[in-house]
């Protein structure tokens, strides 16, 4: 038996080997598509390529890409699990010509593929053609020799396929295979054909146009080839059954559901298996592309698939939670093709988990209400809305799967009703939200969430992807276009830039389109759910519904992840080092730094500082893994998350966890958060981390200021550049600048005090031997001397040291510093009853511009702002006393 692994592997081969480049599988989430809930086709990832927006290096190519049918246009989930061939999540191989190979070479490699390569028997095989493809008709003929009764033209919307209501599309032609008489069915275009007989297994796509709108239809630039070749289809054709569900990785699937439930696959079970196998592909392949359960958007369809096979596991009895038992039997059946499955498998196997069992807990009493409430309808009767709603709110049962409940009964639910139940709690929701305050454009905002519902966040993974315009927003009002220069705040359906949330700062970034250049020069969060990009038009208009490709200042968004990631890390070491008590007070992640407060009673010492310093190095070197997980708020508070001061938290949290754990505690994770925003992958992509502040707030709050990685080293290099500056002008090595400026400024302190004994000299008449020279004023010694350079406070012991040496008179000196003047008068003790220096100090700092002056009558001391009248001032004093 070939096994599927070994078909996907051929098929790509073949084409590798007729010049297709291999392609990847792009994620499950189209970020290149804002008209997509979910990449649902193999073209999808080539849309812009088909439409000529986009080039690549190769102009044919291949892949086999993960599909989700969930939702939207192609929406297969209520009827998986009941029929042979529908799946949530499926493989579509395709080969691809982007304007350069057409009909004629698509027909050739599908046939020399399915008829040598797989050997499948060319008996077995027919071919359809839209009805007046006449090309294509005589193509088969030529190259596979069909007869003209098995080359089949149908008319209808089966032979035209189109990607979405918009988007690449044209006629196609479809290659059907004959699994027997023994299996009930017809050719296709007989009233048989909805039969399991005869199986669609590829699917080629003449692309020709391009649906802009639901009346506009374009040609593409070149005609282009898409195929698509359901994975399952082929390998049960080539493993002999026409079931998918029997080929060899849903075998494994189910016998793995059928061990951890228990139970034996009878006919009765079998359709729960089924669904347990399928959306346990499904959900874990959308997870692992970076979609959590939630509830909106993606999220929710991947709860909605989620909680629908666990209630199947339910249905079979299991005792314990199921869904998470079955990852290692996934990861080893797919594992190796999808390594992102090996990447992520602890985080799918923990969501798993968590949702099963919160689900669980609420199941058997949402199952109980439906059976009451069911048993007093009349037969035929729809389940009220407002019984769906509670089973929905309450109980955590999706509206599809309260309908799959009652399935088997035949029994509807009224659906209108449940809306308006919805939209009643919408409104009280609304009433009950204390928001910023400011009513006016509130209301405009909560309108547009009403309207629209949260912006779907792709950031976590993408730094660039289409996003389809919802609203713009102009001067406080809705508008519906914006010109060049508008200031504007624009709303997507699906955007990566991250709402300023939680101490991160909104991303910055464009919008482009071929016409078209926004500039976004911030990202805010409204009402919790819309992110709003503040714009600016540079060059166009845009217009609501338009198409715009964002993309984020990915340099900015780096440094905002190093500093966000760090912050945490500083957190934890910070609550290591210095206590406990150390709790976040505010936090703001900029990309050019970080600021983290925290309560603490004392200043962090430089020692501390350098002890946190180090450690958070340490753990970036040693280069741990950032993990996200989204948990109940209660889960993720026991799993001992530290959460985000003022954050506003619903029921569901991320919960952020780096680093692996040294020492003795528990826990698996050095440091585990609630956040929301945006880090790095691996601590080590923080590259450097240093405090450069460290101050006081508030009583008992201290904040710290730190940089990462480029800034980090830049300040070093500042720092260093000071450094060697200093030393140059020390004119010593940087290693032995400390000693000299040590010595220096000895040197200095002595050099000080050699010059004021100099100028106290030099005052008092050169030497000490020769005495002051005094002269007599109305038979008082009388000594006034201006002193260049010499300080108010020396003055002091100098008029002392003068007064000594006249024995009995007044002293009046005057300093001049800076050229401000500072008087200190002394009055020997014998002549105070007749003189005051009071007065005197009074007298002269008039002089000089000086109020006033005081002291007392032996020592008195003034200043004043004209140090160029200071010989004045010794005039007016000796004129006062001899008045
Ligand atoms: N895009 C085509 C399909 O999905 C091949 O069937």
């Amino acid at each position: 038996m070939t096994s599927t692994n070994d078909i996907r592997r051929t098929f790509l081969d073949y084409f590798k080997s007729n010049g297709h480049e291999v392609v990847a599988s792009s994620p499950l989430v189209p970020i290149n598509d804002p008209t997509l809930m979910f990449t649902n086709a193999g073209m999808v990832p080539f849309k812009n390529v088909f439409t000529g927006a986009e080039t690549r290096e190769y102009s044919i190519a291949t892949s086999s890409q993960k599909c989700v049918r969930a939702g939207g246009k192609h929406n297969d989930l209520d009827n998986v699990g009941f029929t042979a061939r529908h799946h949530t999540f499926f493989e579509m191989l395709g080969n691809f010509s982007f304007g350069d190979y057409f009909k004629e070479e698509a027909i050739s490699h599908a046939w020399n593929l399915i008829t040598k390569e797989y050997g499948l028997n060319t008996d077995k095989l027919c071919v359809t053609v839209y009805h007046d493809d006449d090309v294509a008709f005589d193509l088969w003929k030529k190259i596979a020799g069909l007869p003209d009764e098995k080359i089949i033209r149908i008319a209808t919307s089966d032979n035209f396929w189109s990607m979405g209501e918009t988007g690449p599309c044209g006629p196609c032609s479809e290659i059907f295979y004959d699994h027997g008489d023994h299996i009930w069915g017809g050719p296709p275009g007989t009233p048989e054909e909805d039969g399991d007989r005869f199986v669609e297994i590829w699917n080629l796509v003449f692309m020709q146009y391009e649906q802009i709108s639901k009346d506009v239809r374009e040609n593409l630039p070149k005609p282009s080839i898409d195929t698509g070749m359901g994975l399952e289809r082929i390998a049960a054709v080539m493993q002999g059954t026409h079931d998918n569900y029997e080929i060899d990785t849903f075998r494994r699937l189910i016998e793995a559901s059928v061990e951890v439930t228990g139970a034996k696959e009878t006919d009765e079970n079998k359709s729960s298996h089924r669904v347990i196998a399928d959306h346990l592909r499904a959900t874990s392949f959308l997870i692992a592309d970076g979609v959590l359960p939630s509830n909106e958007g993606r999220g929710y369809v991947l709860r909605r698939i989620m909680r629908r096979a666990m209630r199947h596991a339910h249905i079979l009895g299991a005792k314990d939670l199921v869904m998470h038992q079955l990852t290692p039997a996934l990861v080893s059946e797919m594992g190796q093709a999808f390594p992102e499955l090996v990447r992520a498998q602890a985080l799918i196997t923990e969501t798993l988990k968590l949702e099963e069992a919160r689900f669980r807990s609420m199941l058997a009493n949402g199952l109980k209400l439906l059976d009451d409430e069911v048993s007093k309808l009349a037969d035929n009767q729809a389940l009220p809305g407002d019984v769906a709603f509670k089973l929905y709110d309450t109980y955590g049962f999706p509206l599809d799967l309260t309908e799959d409940a009652l399935r088997s009964q035949k029994r509807a639910v009224d659906v209108d009703g449940f809306n308006a139940s919805m939209d009643e709690q919408r409104a009280k929701a609304r009433a009950a939200w204390s928001g910023s305050g400011d009513k006016g454009t509130e209301k405009l905002w909560f309108d547009l969430a009403d309207q629209f519902g949260a912006t779907e966040f792709v950031g976590y993974t993408s730094e660039a992807a289409e996003g389809q315009i919802l609203a713009i927003v102009k001067d406080g009002a809705s508008v519906e276009t914006a010109e060049v220069g508008d200031e504007i705040s624009i709303i997507l359906n699906q955007t990566p830039f991250y709402g300023e949330s939680g101490g991160q700062m909104g991303d910055t970034g464009t919008f482009t389109t071929d016409t078209v250049s926004v500039h976004v020069s911030d990202t805010t969060k409204m009402v919790g759910k819309l992110h709003v990009h503040v714009a600016n038009v540079k060059e166009g208009s845009v217009a609501v519904g338009d198409t715009v490709q964002a993309t984020i200042d990915d340099e900015r968004r780096s440094r905002l992840k190093a500093n966000h990631s760090a912050t945490h890390v500083l957190h934890e070491v910070l609550r290591r080092e210095l206590g406990e008590h150390v709790t976040q007070k505010g936090s703001l992640v900029a990309p050019e730094r970080l600021r983290f407060d925290i309560s603490q009673p004392k200043p962090v010492s430089a020692d501390e500082l350098k002890r946190v310093e180090i450690e958070v190095n340490r753990l970036i070197r040693d280069n741990g893994r950032v993990q996200t997980r989204l948990l109940s708020y209660d889960d993720a508070i026991e799993a001992g998350a530290m959460a985000l001061f003022g954050e506003k938290y619903g029921d569901e949290v991320r919960v952020v966890s780096m680093g692996s754990e040294f020492d003795t505690t528990d826990r698996d994770h050095y440091s585990v958060e609630l956040c929301g925003g945006t880090h790095v992958e691996q601590l080590g992509e923080i590259g450097l981390f240093t405090i450069v502040s460290e101050s006081g707030v508030s009583a008992g709050v201290r904040r710290i200021e730190a940089l990462t990685g480029a800034a980090a080293l830049e300040h070093f290099h500042n720092q260093q550049a000071m450094l060697l500056e200093a030393a140059g002008a020390a004119k010593a090595a940087p290693d032995a600048l400390a000693g000299k400026v040590a010595s220096l400024l000895n040197d200095r302190k002595s050099l000080e005090k050699q010059l004021a004994e100099a100028k106290k000299k030099a005052a008092l008449g050169g030497g000490a031997s020769e005495g002051p020279a005094a002269k007599e004023v109305n038979g008082i010694k009388f000594l006034g001397q201006v002193l260049d350079g010499v300080s108010p406070k020396d003055l002091r012991g100098m008029a002392d040291d003068a007064k000594k040496a006249l024995g009995s008179g007044v002293v009046a000196f005057v300093g001049v510093n800076d050229g401000k003047a500072g008087l200190l008068i002394g009055v020997t003790d014998d002549l105070t009853d007749k003189i005051s220096a009071v007065d005197l100090v009074r007298a002269g700092a008039a002089a000089v511009g000086g109020k006033g002056g005081g002291g007392r009558p032996d020592m008195a001391q003034a200043g004043g702002p004209d140090g160029s009248k200071a010989a004045d001032a010794i005039a007016a004093i000796e004129a006062a006393i001899t008045a």
